[in-house]
């Protein structure tokens, strides 16, 4: 059997940045990706890596499949278990459960974060045949397109729509992912069960100013793209506090010249906006657009919003969470449900079948930071969890 923490560690080091940082179709992401195939071999799976760059082992049993798996992406300085250690406890399961009458195949999807590319869930997407293809063209930081980098990477833009996979030949997808929350550490419990996901929405701000000389423009003439975004910033935050259960956060901001002498002519943000509810998400970005026009009109800037992604809120399956718990509370003593803050690959999944998850505790709560901590124990409660789940569903 593998030693899943010797592996987390071993896949922590492969890195294009400081500390861990392995984005979509990275060189990271492609030494990651090999490195996973091996280990999907060497637990009897037949592997490749499809044309979107996700890795996928399959068990070599025909007919309908169990799909199980996280992603091998990870935020910017991001922890070690955020998604690795689902895909490796997957691996592990898998070998664990021995024979099993049904498919299984483990996948190990590249773009869960969305960091790099305007898109996200690109992987999970391609699997449940709702890619969209003008993602392709969005470009990162440095320009470089989606297609430019999958074709860089060894993947093939023109083969993406044939990852696609037939519906009638999944059963089903379940992703263990640890809680990246507080909720499990407060219970005392290793592992929980998924209700549902919150949907989510994600937008690209442009706010266009004017720039101008810092010693010169009297500050009634000015017309200061950042101090204007600024405000949007905090009146994004106030749409959120304003309303229950829905989070709002704007975590990238780029200033244009960006020189301390120089009044900022062009400023871009991203907004993430969260809500277990869908309608209160859609209630909450119209609040947020009416704000931006407020403050644009009294600040004397213009601004363009582009959203970037949306996913509704998921539910999981009713008989994938039952399953689910019963292996959950016969390794923790406690049947321990609960929703889902941070989105997952299971969300672009559920296009294409029944999907279920489980958490497990990390400390603190805290994840997408270097301080994420998965506990060696619940690491193993949860690959026990997974081999009982699949034991059962094999005797379904
Ligand atoms: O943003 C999220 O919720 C996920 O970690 N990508
Ligand atoms: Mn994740
Ligand atoms: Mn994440």
């Amino acid at each position: 059997m593998a030693d899943v923490m010797g592996r987390l560690a071993e896949l922590a080091g492969v890195s294009d940045g400081p500390g861990l940082t392995r984005l979509f179709l990275s060189p990271s992401h492609r030494r990651a990706a090999d490195l996973v195939a091996g280990w999907m071999q060497a637990a009897g799976l037949a592997a490749r890596i499809d044309a979107i760059g996700n890795v996928v082992g399959w068990n070599g049993v025909k007919g309908p499949r169990l799909m199980l798996g996280s992603h091998i992406d990870t935020v910017r300085d991001a922890g070690w278990f955020d998604g690795n250690y689902g895909v490796l406890a997957a691996i592990e399961a898998v070998e664990r459960a021995g024979e099993l009458p049904f498919g299984v195949e483990v996948i190990a999807f590249g773009d869960e974060e969305g960091v790099r590319f305007p898109a996200t869930l690109s992987g999970s997407r391609a699997a449940a045949g709702v890619f969209d293809h003008a993602a392709l063209v969005g470009r990162d930081a440095d320009g470089v397109s989606m297609g430019e980098a999958l074709l860089a990477f060894g993947g093939d833009p023109n083969l993406v729509a044939a990852e696609a996979r037939d519906p009638a030949q999944v059963l089903g997808y379940v992703e263990l992912h640890i809680e990246q929350g507080p909720v499990l550490e407060a219970e005392g419990l290793a592992a929980g069960v998924v209700t549902a996901i919150n949907g989510a929405s994600r937008y690209a701000v442009s706010v266009a100013g004017q720039a101008g000389h810092a010693g010169t423009v009297p500050m009634a003439m000015r017309h200061d793209a950042l101090t204007a975004a600024a405000e949007m910033v905090l009146a994004v935050e106030a749409v959120a506090c304003e309303r229950v259960d829905v989070v709002a956060t704007v975590g990238a901001l780029s200033v244009k010249p960006g020189a301390p002498n120089a009044i900022p002519g062009a400023v871009e943000f991203s907004i993430d906006l969260r809500a277990p509810v869908d309608a209160d998400r859609l209630e909450a970005a119209s609040a947020i657009r009416a704000g931006l026009d407020r403050i644009a009109v009294s600040r004397r800037v213009d601004y363009e919003l582009m959203q970037t992604h949306d996913a509704p809120a998921t539910s999981c399956a009713p008989w994938l969470q039952a399953r689910l718990m019963a292996a959950v509370e016969a390794r923790t003593g406690r049947a321990f449900s609960l929703p889902s803050g941070a989105g997952h690959d299971a969300m672009a999944m559920a296009a294409l079948c029944p999907v279920g998850m489980v958490f497990l505790r990390c400390r603190g709560g805290v994840s997408h930071t270097p301080e994420e901590f998965l506990a060696a124990a619940d690491a193993e409660i949860g690959v026990a969890i997974l081999v009982d789940f699949l034991r059962g569903f094999s005797r379904a």
